[in-house]
């Protein structure tokens, strides 16, 4: 993308003020008698989200000034200037004062400037911010560019980003960076051992495959990240209604994620060994689609009966998860768009992760705070593990009754980690359904940036 930052000095930059109602009063006081009345005119109350373009007495631009909530309002949202560009005019902007967090605010502000333009003239708003004192502008383009790469990714309607592109995609990423470049496709895969990946993607006239590439010192600790690319979930013979199939181009959320993860930890060169395993297929029907009740032996030995074709994120994880325990990593981490149960429990915005770390689920707390990237832990909760019992097989892939289908998913993806020394799953919706600030409607980058800041603290 293009920079959202500007490198004009900052005093040639309209100043943008913030305000919040307990502020209203003094920074209106402090105004030119004209601006304060242009203001009470237009009866600008510095509500959150307000915005208002203040002219200088010959018709210029003077300031502007934007509404904050108060610092203890519960619905404090940190990326409310993220709403900022598409409020605008074009020009170049700089902060008079301190948003509640100035950092999360350029970043919100670069954040906010995303519109996916693949198909029409985007019209992306003409805006640029001076980047506030003190903060790293660098590493806050490196997260927004890698959101971009995400939102991009998953906006791709399916018939453009198949599995086929996918791997593109995360090809050219792995060779920007001079990463070693695997991918195992169609008949492969079984020669190879990844018969879950082959069983989900057989179906689809664009072959499934197995994307994997490996960066970094060999010396370093090794950290996998293994994302779902689900480039459309039909749901298989267990059909979707209409209604539940539409967004599900979306379904390769979890490695579009992986790619932005894998973007920042690579261009902020820290000290792991990375590993980015991938399995791309498309869920598709057609008849030598896999079926209900079908068996697989999956490459971990586990036999798994397939009580439904539409929870197939799990099967391909399956095989991939196994692959990458094989190395024993220290730190293992899946993402993906597993289940519906996820969002009636938290929601779009808030992705449950799961692991048995004590000290990872806490440093992942608290990096999805100080990023606004939320992330709330759930339980993999041991008692739940026997309704993954089959009749016939080791393990099926969907126990009925469907209840804590989030966690079930959790503990039917952790019969598969055994060797890695920590493992971290992320059960991700990677949508945003309505805009929000900072966040247009359409594919959203979740959690990724949250465990950039992790992986960062520890591997600098
Ligand atoms: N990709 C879906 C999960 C999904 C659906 C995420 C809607 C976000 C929005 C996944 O493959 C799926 O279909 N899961 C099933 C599992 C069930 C059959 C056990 C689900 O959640 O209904
Ligand atoms: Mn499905
Ligand atoms: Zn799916």
């Amino acid at each position: 993308m293009t920079s959202p930052f500007a490198a004009a000095p900052a005093a040639a930059a309209i100043p943008i003020t913030f305000v919040t109602k307990s502020s209203w009063e003094a920074v209106r006081a402090a105004l030119p008698p004209q601006a304060a009345q242009f203001a009470l005119a237009n009866g600008f109350a510095a509500k959150p989200g307000a915005c208002l373009v203040l002219p200088t007495a010959d018709g210029q631009i003077a300031q502007v000034l934007f509404g904050l909530e108060d610092e203890d309002t519960r619905s404090r949202d940190l990326f409310r200037p993220g709403a900022l560009p598409g409020l605008l005019p074009s020009g170049v902007y700089r902060f008079a004062n301190a948003p509640h967090d100035a950092r999360l605010a350029a970043l919100a502000f670069a954040l906010g400037l995303y519109r996916f333009g693949r198909y029409r003239k985007a019209e992306a708003p003409d805006v640029k911010l001076v980047p506030p004192d003190g903060v790293d502008a660098t590493d806050i383009l490196r997260m927004a560019d890698a959101a971009m790469l995400a939102r991009d990714l998953v906006n791709t309607p399916s018939n453009d980003m198949g599995p086929a592109e996918l791997e593109r995609a995360a090809r050219g990423l792995a060779e920007r960076f001079g990463a070693e470049f695997h991918c195992i496709v169609g008949e492969d895969l079984v020669k190879q051992n990844f018969p879950l990946v082959h069983a989900v993607g057989m179906a689809s006239t664009r072959p499934p495959r197995l994307i994997d590439f490996t960066w970094g010192d060999a010396s370093h600790p090794k950290v996998t990240l293994v994302g779902k690319g689900v480039c459309f979930d039909t749901g298989g013979l267990d059909l979707k209604p209409s209604s539940g199939m539409l967004i599900m181009k979306k379904d390769m959320g979890g490695a579009a994620n992986v790619l932005a993860l894998a973007q920042m930890v690579m261009d902020a060169k820290l000290k792991v060994r990375l590993r980015v395993l991938i399995p791309a297929v498309e869920n598709a029907v057609a008849g030598n689609a896999f079926r209900p009740l079908d068996i697989f032996k999956s490459r971990k030995g586990i036999t798994v009966e397939i009580g439904n074709t539409d929870a197939e994120g799990r099967l391909v994880l399956a095989d991939a998860l196994a692959a990458a325990d094989e190395e024993k990593p220290d730190l293992l981490i899946d993402m993906g768009t597993l289940t519906g149960a996820a969002r009636v429990a938290l929601g779009p915005d808030l992705p449950p992760v799961y692991t048995h770390d004590e000290t990872l689920a806490h440093d992942v707390a608290r990096h999805a705070k100080a990023e606004n990237d939320p992330l709330w832990r759930m339980p993999l909760w041991p008692a739940y593990d026997s309704w993954l019992d089959s009749k016939v097989a080791n393990i099926t892939n969907a126990p009925s009754g469907g209840f804590a289908g989030s966690i079930t998913c959790a503990l039917f993806l952790q019969r598969f980690v055994e060797h890695a020394k920590s493992w971290l799953h992320l059960d991700i919706y990677a949508w945003t359904p309505t805009a929000k600030p900072a966040r247009p409607e359409g594919g959203e980058c979740q959690g990724a940036r949250a465990l950039y800041k992790l992986l960062g603290e520890r591997y600098a």
